[in-house]
Formats: C-alpha cells, sequence, structure tokens
C-alpha cells in the first residue's frame, strides 16, 4: 500500500488495523517490521496520500476499493487441521465491510492469499448482509518476497487480477489495472478470471518449493557420491528451460508462505477427490521437513553422536536473509532437535529479537525452563562463537561471509566444525584454517571406489516405482 501510495499521489490509501501499537509504529520511525528500502518509501508519502489509521469506519466508509490483507494462517483445528487455510479474518473484515458500507459500490480485492474460490465466499457474505450497496470482487495476488519486497514492487514480473466475467466485474478489473498502470508496463499487468488468479498464487508458490525441494533431495545425493550441489545448479539452470534462480539448496525453505500454500494445495485436491495431485506437492514439504532432519542429525553424527552440553553456535534465525522475520524458519527445527540432544545453544541473528526466539522455540514445545537452562542469546555472530564446539549458519546474512574466522577458530573449542547451512562460507579457507567443514550437498565421504555402484540397493518398499513393460519397449539409446 505504501508502495501504491508513493506511485500514485492523486490516490489516498488508508491502513486500517485494529492493532493500535501496530498503528502507532507505522505512524513513527520505528516500522514494525524491517524491510530494506520501506521506511524511505512510507516516509515519502506518509501524511501527504498515505496515512495509517484505527479508524474502522471512517476508512471502510470512505473507500472507493478496500484490499483485504489479513493473515490466513494454517488451521490448527477442527476441519481440515493443518492444512486448510483459515479464513476466520478473511469473513470478519468481508461481513464488516458489508455491514459498513449502506449504498454505492465497493470494490473489495483479495490480497491475502487465500485458498481457490474464496472470492465466492466473499461474495456470500457480502451479499447474505442485506446491504442496498453492491460490490465487485477481485483477485489480486501479491509475488514480491521479503527483503526484496520494495524492488520487487517496483519492477514487478508480473501483476495478476482476477475478476468476474460480467460487464461490472471487467470495469472493476479496469479500475485496478489503472492503479498498478502509474508505474507497471501494461503488458506485465496480466487480468485472469478470479479462479485462475487464486490458483495462480498457489501454484507459483508450489513450483518455487519444489525446485527448492528438488535441488535439496540432489544435495543429499552429493554427499553420498562425492558431486557438488553448487555445480550441479549451475548446470542445471545453465539451461535456459529452467534458469538458474531457485536453486540453491539450504538447510530448507521456510518462510510464512510456502508451507502453507503447498498444505492448502494439497487439502484442494483432497477436496477434489484427486488424491494423486494431492500426494505429489505434499512430498514437496515432506523433502522439505527431511532436509531439515538430516542436517539436525548429520551435525549430531559428526560430532561423535553426542551434543550434550556441548556449545553450538547458531548464526541466524530468520528464514532468509533482509528480514527479521522468523516464520516457518529451518532455524526452528534445526534449534529444537538440538535441544532435545541437550545441546547448548548460542544464538545471534542481526534483526530477530530476542523475545522472539524464545516465543519460536516454546512453540514447537520447548519448555521455557529448558530454555532458560540451554539457551542464550548472543549480540555478535564471534561473541556466539566463543568457547564453542560448532558453528552452524542457519541464515544466509552478507555478515557471516566476513567474519573473521581465524579470530573465532582461535576462540573455540577443538576440534572446530562448521556447519553451513546455506552454503555462503569458503570451505577451502575454513578447511585451511583448522576447522572441521560439514555443508550440505558436498562430499560427506569422499568416494575413492565405485566399487558400490555395482552392489545391488537395498531394497526399500514403495521406494522406487518398477518400470512397467509396454509392447513400445525398445532398447534404450
Ligand atoms: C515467497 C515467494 O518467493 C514470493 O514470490 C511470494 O510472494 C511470497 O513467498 C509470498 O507468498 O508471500 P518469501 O517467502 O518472502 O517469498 O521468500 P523466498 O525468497 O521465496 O524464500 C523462501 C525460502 O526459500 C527462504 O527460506 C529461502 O532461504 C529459501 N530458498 C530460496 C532456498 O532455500 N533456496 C533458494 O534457491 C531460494
Amino acid at each position: 500500500m505504501s508502495v501504491i501510495a508513493a506511485k500514485c499521489p492523486e490516490i489516498r490509501v488508508t491502513v486500517f488495523d485494529l492493532n493500535q501499537a501496530r498503528i502507532n509504529a507505522w505512524n513513527s520511525d520505528s516500522l514494525p517490521i524491517y524491510e530494506p528500502g520501506l521506511l524511505e518509501v512510507v516516509t515519502q508519502a506518509r501524511g501527504r496520500n498515505l496515512f495509517f489509521t484505527t479508524n474502522e469506519v471512517d476508512s471502510i466508509c470512505a473507500a472507493d476499493i478496500i484490499f483485504i490483507s489479513v493473515n490466513t494462517p494454517t488451521k490448527t483445528y477442527g476441519v481440515g487441521k493443518g492444512r486448510a487455510a483459515d479464513l476466520k479474518y478473511i469473513e470478519m473484515v468481508a461481513r464488516r465491510i458489508a455491514e459498513l458500507t449502506v449504498s454505492g459500490h465497493k470494490i473489495i480485492v483479495e490480497k491475502s492469499t487465500v485458498p481457490v474460490r474464496c472470492c465466492s465466499a466473499i461474495r456470500k457474505i457480502v451479499s447474505s448482509v442485506g446491504t442496498q450497496a453492491t460490490f465487485s470482487i477481485l483477485s489480486n495476488p501479491e509475488f514480491l518476497a521479503e527483503g526484496t519486497a520494495i524492488s520487487d514492487l517496483f519492477n514487478p514480473d508480473r501483476v495478476l487480477i482476477g475478476g468476474e466475467d460480467d460487464e461490472v466485474g471487467q470495469a472493476a478489473i479496469q479500475k485496478l489495472v489503472d492503479v498498478y498502470s502509474h508505474w507497471v508496463p501494461r503488458e506485465r499487468i496480466i487480468t485472469t478470471s478470479v479462479w485462475s488468479s487464486e490458483l495462480s498464487k498457489l501454484a507459483a508458490n508450489a513450483f518455487l518449493a519444489q525446485r527448492i525441494s528438488s535441488i535439496n533431495a540432489i544435495s543429499a545425493i552429493c554427499e553420498e557420491t562425492g558431486a557438488d550441489v553448487d555445480e550441479v545448479s549451475r548446470a542445471i539452470g545453465a539451461d535456459g528451460r529452467l534458469g538458474p534462480k531457485f536453486l540453491k539448496a539450504s538447510v530448507g525453505f521456510g518462510g510464512s508462505c510456502f508451507q502453507k500454500d503447498i498444505l492448502n494445495l494439497v487439502y484442494l485436491c483432497e477436496c477434489l477427490n484427486l488424491p494423486e495431485v494431492a500426494h505429489y506437492w505434499n512430498e514437496v514439504v515432506k523433502m522439505n521437513d527431511y532436509q531439515r532432519k538430516r542436517f539436525s542429525e548429520n551435525i549430531v553424527k559428526t560430532m561423535f553422536d553426542t551434543v550434550s552440553d556441548k556449545l553450538i553456535a547458531i548464526l541466524g534465525f530468520a528464514f532468509k536473509k533482509d528480514t527479521g522475520d522468523t516464520r516457518e524458519s529451518s532455524a526452528i527445527n534445526v534449534c529444537g532437535a538440538l535441544l532435545e540432544e541437550c545441546a547448548n545453544l548460542r544464538i545471534y541473528d542481526p534483526k530477530v529479537p530476542a523475545n522472539q526466539i524464545q516465543d519460536d522455540l516454546e512453540y514447537i514445545g520447548c519448555s521455557s525452563d529448558k530454555i532458560k537452562r540451554l539457551v542464550t542469546l548472543q549480540s555478535s555472530a564471534a561473541e556466539a562463537c566463543r568457547g564453542a564446539h560448532a558453528l552452524c549458519v542457519m541464515t544466509e546474512w552478507d555478515e557471516f561471509k566476513t567474519l573473521d574466522f581465524q579470530a573465532i577458530y582461535d576462540s573455540m573449542k577443538k576440534p572446530a566444525f562448521v556447519f553451513d547451512g546455506r552454503l555462503i562460507l569458503n570451505h577451502e579457507q575454513l578447511r585451511s584454517i583448522g576447522f572441521e567443514v560439514f555443508c550440505i550437498g558436498k562430499a560427506r565421504v569422499r568416494v575413492e571406489s565405485p566399487a558400490f555402484f555395482f552392489n545391488e540397493p537395498p531394497k526399500t518398499p514403495g521406494a522406487t516405482v518398477s518400470p512397467t513393460k509396454s509392447k513400445n519397449d525398445s532398447p534404450k539409446k
């Protein structure tokens, strides 16, 4: 909304939230979220045509277009628990809009990521309130990524607007196209049906996550064979049909969207009685869980099968660099697994506040007593590493690449282990300093002889699909 306000000075943008503390923060120079470049954009428009308020009635009544931007977390109760999106906030907002709009016409835009056909649910809610007003419902999903949000918004690959097919629906689409046309070339604004738009959002995130799970699956093979996952992704990504982006192996994807949206897609497929499709997408999430588990198990295995009472420095807790967001961060799972093994953790992240780390660990079931005993939060990477047995890179913050690793090595217990979950460090240099280095997708054991290639693979039921003979089977080239 801040970018719309900055790019369209003649449009008045009002951001309404129930939470007074959050609105106060938006009206200050300490914004409630960290996002590079956001403060500059906000200050450019705030007070001119961008306003933050808790006044619900005025903001809804005055608006021609209302963007619903509430959260739609995965349901933690009842039907669809653990997979379906919880739409209670969407429903609440739709009801309030209808109740407060007594006449005229308003455009309601689904900005939150929602399940397919949510638009018709909103239509049903607003139609049942009994107001004289009329409504158009549009789907306008967001594709920005955290950390690069401002540049993604200034220069989007595409803007997607889905609307209803009738004349009123098409006019509503045009109105929103006119807003984005202030700075987005018309050919990058795609207009579709509402359902295509809703599904495209889930599908786009599922495809992105699938690429990460695919390269992470390859990383497991690399570790066993001596292949190097960075080399493999470069070779794969050079194919113009595939492209180089989203092929960076890691300790697993995090963030509020990928897992949630895939599970949402899985739930949709189950409801549509498409179990094979549901299973296919569910494996993307399972592979991600496997990657996280593999990483923490490798730490324990490498450190002589025990980390109990050992000091482990955790560098980074956010789900990616340049954000303070920790939602679904792989760091949470890895720290949880290490705490289960009674490791002492020293955690440092440049942007994540201490209480957030504490909340995240409690959320996955670590008792506050355990956290108090075993976790210390540090104010620098060097401090987190002092006296530690191992350091683990969990987030790819740039500052970790340029640490004084010689000084860090000197300050650590020996053997000093490095576990690079983001493949950002110079491993050769670290080895020459004396570190024992483990990283995702690089040889764990050098394979001296190809003998094992000729051994029978262990029989894992269901692990592979047996080839089916067809009458067209011919010898391979
Ligand atoms: C993602 C999508 O990229 C956006 O297009 C989408 O709008 C957004 O979700 C959303 O639905 O709101 P975001 O979660 O902010 O954006 O961040 P990403 O850059 O996609 O990274 C997600 C996770 O994947 C991070 O943990 C990141 O470290 C990891 N990742 C990403 C990898 O492990 N390897 C890669 O090659 C790329």
